[in-house]
């Protein structure tokens, strides 16, 4: 493997080489959003100023090149997640759309009163709030599966509590308060050897190493654009599509339907069935950009992001006081942690002052956060254009931020 040249990648990222509060930025918020090459800004103009129609709809030249684009750019999601067969592929709003038209649309069709959803401690909360809202539809249940003091799902408790009753696991790919990677493939055998269906959250994967849909053997896979290096407002949900042809409508309107009519109306299969209305096109066209930027390179940015990780878990550990929050045998280079008696917010807005970005708080993850007593954390996460000396510079900052909160 050619050695990763982070310099000539940072290159390719516009807003990598601006200043903060008079300091060079330096961005470690990437698993609240990433950043886009200019392959995905350069997509969006050129689609703007010399593509612009409707999908589906004109007969006319330029909407039938906007067709096929918007097409080509399914076959790149599939691609992407390691499958010949695009038909899965329904573009949505993000991963939280994604997630929510499967607790509506398949829990209409699959939740009876008394059956059970599987979900874990560790789930954001778009992988908990969409489940109790269909458990409160259909009279179903939703169990937990508890997260050790490391941050690592229970696997023990997770196989305990799979049942007959349990029509759906739900569960996240990756942590992204704490940056686990859980063994997605194993609780997916788990869970389908017990009868149910699987949901992967693969939001805070997708980003950070080769996602293989085909081998984790999941029956959905969510992930957001704006996380992997595209626009915002764009994301996958794959399902398997005889599983999403025998799902109701989640939204309805063109270019969903087969035939309307006063007397009953029939819908088109997947993944039409599930793109009502005009689609995010420059979205979903900026998102193949970005995945077909990041394809060949992934495997090289993961290692590249690991000795980040390995770098900056070390070096923040020297620090006094600092506490490192999820300590999982594997993870993404996700990096969250507590100084003694200071505020995670009080430390982000004094790295900020150093132009370094980082998130605190809950991470949207407030029942993992009180399983571990926490009120929240400060959390840095890389992405691969991240780099060594940029580690240095969160740890002078977060010194510097301890010294002035001691
Ligand atoms: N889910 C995103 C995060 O973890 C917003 O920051």
């Amino acid at each position: 493997m050619p050695a990763f040249d982070v310099a000539a990648v940072r290159r390719e990222f516009p807003i990598l080489g601006t200043s903060v509060h008079g300091r060079p930025l330096v961005y470690l918020d990437n698993a609240a959003t990433s950043q886009k090459p200019l392959a995905v800004i350069r997509r969006l103009e050129r689609f703007y100023a010399e593509e612009n129609a409707n999908v589906h709809r004109g007969v006319h030249r330029l909407s039938e090149q906007a067709t096929s684009a918007y097409e080509a750019a399914r076959a790149v999601a599939a691609r992407f997640l390691g499958l010949a067969d695009p038909r899965g592929c329904v573009f949505v709003r993000g991963a939280t759309e994604g997630i929510n038209l499967v607790a509506d649309s398949w829990g209409r069709a699959h939740l009876r009163p008394g059956d059970e959803i599987l979900v874990t401690h560790l789930e954001h909360h778009a992988n908990i709030v969409p489940w109790q809202l269909a458990a409160e539809r259909s009279g179903a249940r939703v169990v937990v599966a508890p997260v050790t003091p490391r941050g690592e799902v229970d696997l023990d408790a997770f196989r305990a509590l799979l049942s007959p009753r349990t029509k759906m696991a739900a569960f996240a790919h990756v942590s992204n308060a704490l940056g686990t990677v859980n063994p997605a493939a194993e609780m997916t055998r788990l869970a389908k050897a017990a009868g149910a269906a699987v949901l992967v959250d693969g939001c805070q994967s997708a980003a950070h190493f080769g996602v293989d849909v085909p081998s984790l053997g999941c029956d959905f896979f969510v992930f957001s654009g704006h996380k992997t290096f595209g626009p915002t407002g764009v994301g996958v949900l794959w399902g398997r599509p005889e599983l999403l042809d025998s799902m109701p409508p989640y939204q309805s309107g063109g270019d969903m339907i087969r035939k309307v009519d006063f007397d009953g109306t029939t819908f088109r299969e997947a993944p039409e069935r599930f793109e009502a209305g005009t689609p995010n096109i420059s979205g979903v066209l900026g998102l193949a950009a970005a995945l077909e930027y990041f394809m060949p390179i992934r495997e090289a940015a993961h290692a590249h992001e690991q000795a980040l990780l390995a770098a900056a878990t070390e070096r923040l550990r020297a620090v006094p006081g600092l506490t490192v929050v999820g300590e999982a045998a594997e993870k993404v280079a996700v990096l969250s942690f507590n100084l003694k008696g200071a505020h995670p917010h009080d430390i982000g807005t004094l790295l900020d002052a150093d132009g370094v970005a980082v998130r605190t708080g809950h991470h949207c993850c407030m029942p993992l956060m009180k399983g571990l007593g926490l009120a929240g954390t400060v959390r840095a996460s890389f992405a691969f254009y991240n780099t060594m000396e940029e580690v240095d510079a969160l740890v002078r900052a977060v010194e510097r931020a301890r010294k002035m909160t001691a």
